[in-house]
Parts: C-alpha cells; sequence; structure tokens
C-alpha cells in the first residue's frame, strides 16, 4: 500500500498550493477530490456523524479542502471561505464590531469595503475615520483607544496601489489592542503573506487572482493561530477565538461557497504562482512602455523605483504583482484610453488571465465620489493579463496614441 502524504505545511508554496487538501478520494483513488454536492449528511446515530458533517452551511468536505489549501499558502492555522469577497469582510466585521465600536479604514480602500463599513456598519453604530495607512503615524493618530477594534489595510491598495507598511501597522494596532486585518487580494500569497508581518487576519476577494479565470465569484478569510477576539470579548458560543466567533457568524447567516464555486477557485489555487509570476512580469512591461509614453509621474505601479512605496514593497513582497493603474492627464483622455482598447477588455474586476482595463471613477469606485476615498477622475486601472505581452504593449499603446 502507498503512503499518502497529508501535511504540507512546511513544503514550497507550489506544493501547497496542489497539494493541500486534496487528499485521493479513498473509496475510489480518484487523485481529484470529488465535488461533494449534499446538502445534508447521514448520522450513524443521533449527534454521530462519520467526519464531522451534518448540514452543509456548517461545512462540507470540498470547502475544507480549499480552506485547508488556504491557510496552508498564507501560512495561517484556519481558513474559511464565501460567497464573495465582501460576504467574508460582513462576516468578520460582525463577529468583531459592537455598537460604539471604531474602525480605522484606508482613504483608498476597495469601494465596496467602504460601502460595507460605512453604509451597512454605521447605522449599527459603528464609527470609522478614514486614514492613508501608508502613513503608520496617521493610523496610530486615528486610532481611539478602548474604542478602536480593527485596523483594515489594504496593500497593495485598490485602484492607487498604495503600499502599508504591515509589520508597522500590526504594531500600532497591537498595541491599542486592534486586530490588523489585511487585504491580500491585490498581492495574493504568492508575492505577500500579512501573517508573517504580524496581520491577525487576511482577506481574499478569491475572485480575482485565486480563482484567476474570471468564471467565479469568492471570498475568504485566514486566520492567525490562536488570534483573540479583541479586549475580552466574547463570541456567540462563549468563545474567545476569532476564527470560531467568525465560523458562527457564518453558519448563522450563511453565506458560504458553494461547491461546483469551490471546486473552481481550488483549481485556480493550483495554478496561482506561475500565474502571478507571470503577471507580474508582464505588468512590469506594461509599466514601462506608460512611463515611457506618460512619464513617471503618472504611472502607479510599485515595481518602479519612482514610486513612495516602492522600499516598503520590495520588502514585504517577493513580486511587485499583475496590477498597474495611470494618471491619463484628464478624465476625456482617460475614457477615451479605456474604450480604445481591444486586447485589454473594458470590464471591472481584475486578476484573471484576459487582460482588463477600467475607469474607476465610474466604475468600480463609483460609490465613494463625494467622499474621502472619491478617486481622481483621469486614473485608468489596468489588469495586466498572461497574453503575448506583444499584444498587450501594442494595444494599449495604440489606445495612448490615438
Ligand atoms: C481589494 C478587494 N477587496 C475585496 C473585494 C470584494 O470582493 P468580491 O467582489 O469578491 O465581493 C474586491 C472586489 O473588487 C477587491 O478588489
Amino acid at each position: 500500500m502507498t503512503e499518502e502524504r497529508t501535511d504540507w505545511s512546511s513544503a514550497g508554496f507550489a506544493t501547497r498550493a496542489i497539494h493541500s487538501g486534496q487528499s485521493s478520494d479513498p473509496s475510489t483513488g480518484a487523485v481529484i477530490p470529488p465535488i461533494y454536492l449534499s446538502s445534508t449528511y447521514r448520522q450513524d446515530g443521533v449527534g454521530v456523524m462519520r467526519a464531522g458533517y451534518d448540514y452543509a452551511r456548517a461545512g462540507n468536505p470540498t470547502r475544507t479542502s480549499l480552506e485547508e489549501a488556504l491557510a496552508d499558502t498564507e501560512g495561517g492555522a484556519s481558513a474559511l471561505t464565501f460567497a464573495s469577497g465582501l460576504a467574508a469582510e460582513d462576516a468578520l466585521l460582525r463577529a468583531v464590531l459592537r455598537p460604539g465600536d471604531h474602525v480605522v479604514v484606508p482613504d483608498d480602500a476597495y469601494g465596496g469595503t467602504y460601502r460595507l463599513i460605512s453604509r451597512s456598519f454605521g447605522p449599527w453604530q459603528i464609527a470609522h475615520t478614514t486614514v492613508p495607512t501608508s502613513d503608520p503615524d496617521a493610523v496610530a493618530r486615528a486610532i481611539q483607544p478602548g474604542r478602536t477594534r480593527l485596523v483594515w489595510v489594504e496593500t497593495p491598495s485598490n485602484p492607487l496601489l498604495n503600499l502599508s507598511d504591515i509589520a508597522a501597522l500590526a504594531e500600532v494596532a497591537h498595541d491599542a489592542g486592534a486586530l490588523l486585518v489585511v487585504d491580500n487580494t491585490f498581492a495574493t500569497p504568492v508575492l505577500q503573506n500579512p501573517l508573517a508581518w504580524g496581520a491577525d487576519v487576511v482577506v481574499h476577494s478569491t475572485t480575482k487572482y485565486i480563482g484567476g479565470h474570471s468564471d467565479v465569484v469568492g471570498g475568504a478569510l485566514v486566520f492567525a493561530a490562536e488570534t483573540e477576539l479583541p479586549d475580552g470579548l466574547t463570541g456567540p458560543t462563549g468563545t474567545v477565538s476569532l476564527a470560531d466567533a467568525v465560523r458562527f457568524q457564518q453558519f448563522a447567516a450563511g453565506a458560504i461557497l458553494g461547491p461546483f464555486d469551490t471546486f473552481l477557485t481550488q483549481r485556480g489555487l493550483k495554478s496561482l504562482e506561475v500565474r502571478v509570476l507571470r503577471h507580474s512580469e508582464n505588468a512590469a512591461v506594461i509599466a514601462a512602455l506608460l512611463v515611457d509614453r506618460l512619464g513617471e509621474t503618472q504611472v502607479l505601479y510599485p515595481g518602479l523605483e519612482s514610486h513612495p512605496g516602492h522600499a516598503v514593497a520590495a520588502r514585504q513582497m517577493t513580486g511587485f504583482g499583475g496590477m498597474v493603474s495611470f494618471r491619463a492627464g484628464s478624465a476625456s483622455r482617460a475614457l477615451a484610453v479605456v474604450e480604445r482598447t481591444q486586447v485589454f477588455t473594458l470590464a471591472e474586476s481584475l486578476g484573471g488571465v484576459e487582460s482588463l482595463i477600467e475607469y474607476p471613477y465610474a466604475m468600480t469606485h463609483a460609490s465613494v465620489v463625494g467622499s474621502a476615498l472619491e478617486v481622481p477622475d483621469d486614473l485608468v486601472r489596468v489588469s495586466v493579463g498572461l497574453e503575448t505581452v506583444g499584444d498587450l504593449v501594442a494595444d494599449l499603446d495604440r489606445a495612448l496614441a490615438l
């Protein structure tokens, strides 16, 4: 009988992404475990479950596989997967926040995150302050002792690609008894592991690079070992474990990732490393083209030495990623460029194999117009895909020249 390895936590990144949580099916030997569609599980006596599953809102083996793999790729102790990135954020916020609490939010957060915190949680007496999280002193000043439960960070940020120093912010948050949440959607676990720099929770919109093919919506949270709810809070089950408190919220409200979507997401995760490395290579070429055509100051890409966050990126990331933004000089030029490209498709979202271009002011970040998070109206964001890089260069060059 061959022996099957199940603990991959000490293996290299790509090995973990491919093998963690993916043991072969014990009954058939199928190398790819089946998609478990059952909504319910036979009990061998009341409350006697064969593998801990009773009902699929509470748990499902397909989801468990992906959660193990995500925890292993982020260097976390556990993970939970959700119906979307925002569903993941919502469950986390409900687990940690109580009326009267306060959250520090980046002044360049993803618009949907800001909308959730300000417009869904605001009416439940959750206050927030927006700050440039690239400045740890500004974050320290924004903290309200005894009230601030969470410091939220996105690095690199969407769509301005600002960098924040995770280790410095972890210290600021922890000194105040708050948790540090890092949205790692842009960097992916290939390029950055926030838990290793002191973050307590990592958020992913797995819709993006992890799914990787623009064909599935999902979200995930990855938890550091033994992270507790802030300042003696207890969850509804009496738990002090953050992961358990969030799991309860997921179970109670039910925004789980379905089995087919879980399968697609895990299939994406297996090729994440090779894709992200090529996305980064192609993005560096696109950034160089943009610098040449528009000048260094107009191009927002952490790989450029001129980028104000370059040193932080070089320290806490192992590459600079596939997202590039640029200032076109005027709203009309930005609109003209995004409507002219042919290989870059005009569409929201990012992180898929195909290149996308968008106008954040009126598309992904339309909900923050008029708020502290409003993005410039000449900004263009591109998600550099995996097409032949010469085709990408020619397409963008043509659109810029017309
Ligand atoms: C950085 C970031 N975080 C979170 C989200 C929300 O994810 P989802 O669209 O999967 O709910 C997005 C979506 O664009 C995002 O870009």
